[in-house]
């Protein structure tokens, strides 16, 4: 009888492992952000451990965060396949497609279908300004009033992205896209959450009715939904003119190619989908908390944005290389937000090597992102939320290396630009406009988020003024 697992030769050190259970008791699995970054205290930058028999390798720290997925970057660049996000997508979309010319085709077409519907060009913030008019009408029905950002914020990252692929919008009091929202802020914490885990680790209790069985039925809906809006596509398109995405890649697959398929398609709306909601809408929900905990930052972010916008009607992308202190703030959301907390889990397409490790071909590969989000030595203040972390001695912006929040490599995230634009845009406007301030009655604000494959604030309410009503 075996008391561990055995770790392969010169594989990264690790905890002693249980059999069956590996290391799952050595990590706390509503959060093991902070068990990672113990043991990376007596471990060490690269260390191992067992999910259930799996072993998993942590990548710690800039440094081998670099050799691993920029260096390294095709030896690592694989994604595990068989486990609970893989189960309850059924399909490959980009996402967990594992590296090969499968991913290599539909993440080259995603990113040709985003530039193709606008992303660099104007008219990708004109489908964004269109949005903020919504967001702009229903905060000011609430002017004087406090208001759960939460749902508001998950419609217009939702409506953006619906737009790009379903040349679609949806009302905020729709009752069908609150239900699609829901169900993935749902499945977005079922994922990385213990169930998820457990599935990982014992595939025989795959077939139980344990509480992650919600995560397949919340996907039912998405796909019922996507096939409905997929078929009323191929009732109205016109072959070689696409409207969007779902058309563009319909037109794709009569052009030929085996892995371009309707099914497929199912998987990538999904996937950009899922990828481009709940992120982006949760780090402007981070974004605002931060700014109604720290109100001096809000104002210099308003005193920038009147100068920098005077006598002109709207925001444009292209003004943020004049508001420094507007784009430090915007990163150090990111940053200090890590709202992807364990990126997506890669896995190692070869035998290969990290920090003089040996890592055969096939392990799960975790990114713990805090440890270089705010890895000491990398910033001014790794610990606190401070723009000051963005901006050297003459107020301008500068980026370290460390901020990888979108990961790097050939995985990276294919929808940064997007997110970018979207985060600039919209808190440029939004701020321009109103001025929001944290309840008197709602005690102090709680920036410790929720942990799941995104890391959410907590919810919580913030009360709108116009800003040309007030002082
Ligand atoms: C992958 C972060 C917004 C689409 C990723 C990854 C991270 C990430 C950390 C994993 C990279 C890796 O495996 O190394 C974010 C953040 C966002 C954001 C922080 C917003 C603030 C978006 C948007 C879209 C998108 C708006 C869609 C248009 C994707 C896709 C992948 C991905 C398709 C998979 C790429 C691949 O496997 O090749 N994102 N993302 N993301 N993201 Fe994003």
């Amino acid at each position: 009888f075996q008391f561990k697992l055995r770790r392969p030769k010169n594989f990264p050190p690790g905890p002693l492992s249980l059999p069956v259970l590996g290391n799952l008791l050595n990590l706390d699995l509503k959060n093991p952000i902070m068990d990672f970054e113990k043991l990376k205290e007596s471990y060490g930058n690269v260390y191992s451990l067992f999910i259930g028999s799996r072993p998993a390798v942590v990548i710690n720290g800039l440094k081998a965060m670099k050799e691993a997925i920029m260096i390294k970057a095709t030896d690592f660049a694989g994604r595990p396949q068989n486990m609970f996000i893989n189960d309850i997508t059924q399909r490959k979309g980009v996402i967990l497609a594992d590296y090969g010319s499968f991913w290599r085709d539909h993440r080259r077409f995603a990113l040709m279908t985003l530039r193709n519907f606008g992303l660099g060009k104007t008219s990708m913030e004109e489908r964004i300004h269109e949005e903020i008019q919504f967001t702009v009408s229903k905060l000011e029905e609430n002017i004087g009033k406090t208001l759960s950002p939460q749902v508001m914020f998950h419609n217009a990252s939702s409506n953006i992205i619906c737009k790009v692929l379903f040349n679609t919008r949806y009302d905020y009091e729709d009752g069908m896209i609150t239900e699609i929202v829901q169900c993935f802020v749902e499945l977005l914490k079922i994922a990385n959450g213990p169930w998820a885990m457990m599935y990982d680790a014992f595939p025989w209790i795959r077939s139980l009715p344990l509480p992650f069985s919600k995560a397949f039925r919340n996907m039912e809906t998405f796909r019922n939904i996507s096939k409905r809006l997929v078929n009323e596509h191929k009732m109205s398109r016109v072959p070689g003119e696409p409207r969007d995405f779902v058309d563009s890649y319909l037109d794709e697959v009569e052009k030929s190619s085996n892995d371009f398929s309707e099914q497929q398609l199912l998987g990538m709306t999904f996937d950009l989908y899922v990828a481009g909601t709940d992120t982006t809408s949760n780090t402007m929900l981070a974004g605002f908390l931060y700014l109604l905990a720290y109100p001096h930052i809000q104002d210099k972010c308003q005193r920038e944005i009147d100068q920098i916008l005077e006598g002109k009607d709207r925001v444009s992308f292209d003004d943020r290389h004049k508001m420094p202190y507007m784009q430090a703030v915007i990163h150090e959301v990111q940053r200090f937000a890590n709202i992807v907390p364990l990126s997506v889990f890669h896995c190692t397409t070869k035998d290969t090597e990290l920090s003089g490790y040996s890592i055969p071909k096939g392990t799960l590969i975790i990114q713990n992102m805090q440890s270089v989000l705010r890895e000491e030595g990398q910033w001014k203040s790794p610990h606190e939320f401070n723009p000051e972390n963005f901006l050297n001695e003459q107020g301008e912006f500068v980026k370290p290396e460390a901020f990888m929040p979108f990961s790097a490599g050939p995985r990276v995230c294919l929808g940064e630009g997007l997110a970018r634009m979207e985060l600039f845009i919209i808190m440029v406007t939004l701020l321009r406009k109103f001025k929001f301030t944290w309840p008197e009655d709602a005690g102090e604000p709680d920036l410790t988020p929720i942990f799941g494959a995104t890391l959410t604030p907590k919810p919580y309410r913030m009360k709108v003024q116009l800003r040309s009503e007030q002082s």
